[in-house]
């Protein structure tokens, strides 16, 4: 798949460190770390390097997302709960000029009302919510894609 040497990163925002012990109905029972592993693993076998990095804390995804700027090549992000509340991420992801794709585990417009406004949606490529961990996977697919068809 494509030619282009890529760097993809996947941000996990709070309390996703705790998937697979948290609200297990809701968000299932595979562990972070075995999310984080299949990931990894996808990556490998396309050919992608995928860089993961979760934070329970708003500023340290603003800076890290400053970090990869002119590094990374996509990003594939959760920001759990922030997703809700932060222009500051937002702002951020739209500094830096990265395609980006937002993920969540569980379906937000089947929840709460809170949960319906996403403030990272209009800076994102799209958005893939609602089918476990595989969104992540689904949004990795994507942006590979997508890298590939705007590097050609
Ligand atoms: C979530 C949905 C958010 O509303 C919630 O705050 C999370 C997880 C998801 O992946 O389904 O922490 O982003």
């Amino acid at each position: 798949m494509g030619t282009i040497a890529k760097t993809v990163s996947v941000i996990h925002g709070p309390n996703l460190n705790l998937i697979g012990t948290r609200e297990k109905e809701i968000y299932g029972t595979i562990t972070f770390e075995k999310i984080n592993d299949e990931l990894l693993q996808w990556g490998e076998k396309n050919n992608i390097t995928v860089k993961i990095f979760q934070s329970n804390s708003e500023g340290s995804i603003v800076d890290y997302i400053h970090s990869i700027r002119d590094k990374h090549h996509g990003i594939v992000i959760n920001a759990a709960a922030y997703t809700h509340t932060s222009i500051a991420i937002r702002d951020a992801l739209s500094a830096v000029e990265i395609p980006v794709i937002e993920v969540h585990l569980s379906n937000i417009y089947k929840r709460e009302k809170f949960r319906h406004l996403s403030y990272i949606a209009p800076v994102c490529l799209g958005q893939i919510s609602g089918f476990g961990h595989y969104s992540y996977i689904l949004a990795l697919d994507a942006i590979t894609r997508h890298i590939d068809s705007t590097h050609n």
